[in-house]
C-alpha cells in the first residue's frame, strides 16, 4: 500500500460532506492501493462542531499544522487565503483539488500555467455534480462550439422555484442559504457573479484559454418578485437566470441574465437546486446535461471524484490549447430577457 497524505481546506458544507464521503468510499481508494492520510482540516473556528460522520477526522485553525501533503483540496473559497496557501503546493509540482470557481475566473492570471500543466481537478467548481468539465476536457475537444446556454446557479435556480410556489425573494433566499447552496456573501450569487465565474471558466475550456472575466455582463435576479416569477408560469414560461456563450460578430460573448424559458425548452424543466446545460457544437451536435448545482454532497462526489481520478494517474482539467473561433455564419438562439 502507497501512503497519500491529503490535506483539506475547509471543513464547511463541502468539507465536512468530502469527510463523510471519504469514508464511505475507503474501500474503493484502498483497492487502488492507496492508504490515504488525512491531515488536520483547516478552518476558522476548530471548535465548532462540523456535520460529518467522518470518524477520525481533526479539525485545526493554524495552516501550519495541516503539513507538507501530496494532495491538496481547497474547499475555503474566496480569492486571496485560498490562492496563498494553493501557490505552494503548486510551486512544489503538487496536484490541487478545488470547488472555487471565483479564484479560478478571478486569478487565472496566475493558475492558467498550473492548469496547463494538468495540476489543477475542478470539476466540482461548475455545476458541482453534474460532470460538465471533464465532459469539455475530454470528449467535447473533438467538437467546435457554436454555442452553449446554461442555469449555473443553484442558489437562483431555488429561489425561482420557490417565488413559482408562492414564496417571497427574501424568504426563500434564507432557506437556500439554510441548505448550504449560497455563496458568501450570497450577492455574490443573487447578482449574477457567481454563475458569471462558471461561464468564464467554460468559455476558457470550450472556446478560449485567455477569454477574459472583464468582458462578461452579468445581471442576477434580485430585484425580481415573485408576481413576474408568476405570471411567466400563468403563460406557460418559466423565469431562469441563463448563462450564455455565443457568438457576436467575430467575437464570443458572455452574459449572465434572467430570461423567459418557454416551459419546454430543455433547460426550463430544472428546477430547485438543479443546473442544466445545452451544447451546441459541429460534430457533437447538441448535448443537454442536468444535475445538481448546489449542496455539500453533490459537491463532494465531484471532489472525491477528482481525487480518486488523480490517485488513478489521471492528469487535472486543462484548458483549450487553440483558440474556436466563433463564427460568423451561425445565427445563436435568442431569449427575452426579463
Ligand atoms: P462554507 O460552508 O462557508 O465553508 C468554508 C469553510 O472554510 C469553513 O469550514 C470555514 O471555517 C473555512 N474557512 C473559510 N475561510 C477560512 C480561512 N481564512 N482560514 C481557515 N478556514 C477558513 O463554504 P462551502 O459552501 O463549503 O464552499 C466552499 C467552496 O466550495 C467555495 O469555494 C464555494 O464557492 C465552493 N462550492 C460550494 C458549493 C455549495 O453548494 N456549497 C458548491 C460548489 C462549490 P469555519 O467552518 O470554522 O467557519
Ligand atoms: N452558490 C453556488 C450556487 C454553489 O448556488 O450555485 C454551487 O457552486
Amino acid at each position: 500500500m502507497k501512503t497519500v497524505r491529503i490535506g483539506i481546506l475547509g471543513g464547511g458544507t463541502v468539507g465536512s460532506n468530502v469527510l463523510t464521503l471519504l469514508h464511505q468510499r475507503r474501500d474503493l481508494i484502498e483497492a487502488l492501493g492507496v492508504n490515504l492520510q488525512i491531515a488536520p482540516v483547516l478552518v476558522k473556528n476548530a471548535k465548532k462542531p462540523r456535520p460529518t460522520t467522518h470518524p477520525t477526522a481533526t479539525f485545526t485553525s493554524d495552516p501550519q499544522s495541516v503539513g507538507a501533503v501530496d494532495v491538496l483540496l481547497e474547499l475555503i473559497g474566496g480569492t486571496t487565503q485560498a490562492l496563498e496557501l494553493m501557490l505552494p503546493h503548486l510551486q512544489a509540482g503538487k496536484p490541487v483539488i478545488t470547488a472555487n470557481k471565483a479564484l479560478l475566473a478571478e486569478r487565472w492570471d496566475i493558475l492558467k500555467p498550473y492548469a496547463q500543466r494538468g495540476q489543477i481537478f475542478f470539476e466540482a467548481a461548475v455545476m458541482a455534480g453534474t460532470p460538465v468539465i471533464t465532459s469539455l476536457t475530454c470528449t467535447l475537444r473533438s467538437s467546435e462550439l457554436f454555442e452553449l446556454h446554461a442555469i449555473l446557479n443553484g442558489t437562483c435556480n431555488y429561489i425561482l422555484s420557490r417565488m413559482e410556489e408562492g414564496a417571497e425573494y427574501a424568504e426563500a433566499l434564507e432557506e437556500a442559504q439554510a441548505k448550504g447552496y449560497a455563496e458568501d456573501p450570497p450577492d455574490l450569487d443573487v447578482n449574477g457573479i457567481d454563475p458569471g465565474h462558471k461561464l468564464c471558466m467554460l468559455a476558457r475550456l470550450a472556446v478560449d484559454a485567455d477569454f477574459k472575466w472583464a468582458s462578461l455582463e452579468m445581471r442576477g435576479i434580485a430585484g425580481l418578485t415573485g408576481a413576474t416569477v408568476r405570471e411567466a408560469v400563468a403563460h406557460g414560461k418559466r423565469v431562469k437566470l441563463v448563462g450564455s456563450l455565443v457568438p457576436e460578430g467575430a467575437v464570443w460573448k458572455a452574459k449572465v441574465r434572467p430570461v423567459i424559458l418557454d416551459a419546454a425548452h430543455p433547460l426550463a424543466g430544472s428546477t430547485a437546486s438543479r443546473n442544466a446545460i445545452v451544447l451546441h457544437g459541429d460534430a457533437s451536435g447538441t448535448i443537454v446535461l442536468q444535475g445538481g448545482g448546489a449542496g455539500g454532497m453533490v459537491t463532494a462526489s465531484a471532489i472525491v471524484g477528482d481525487l480518486i481520478a488523480h490517485l488513478e494517474g489521471n492528469l487535472g482539467h486543462t484548458p483549450r490549447a487553440t483558440p474556436t473561433p466563433a463564427r460568423t455564419d451561425y445565427t445563436p438562439e435568442v431569449f427575452e430577457e426579463v
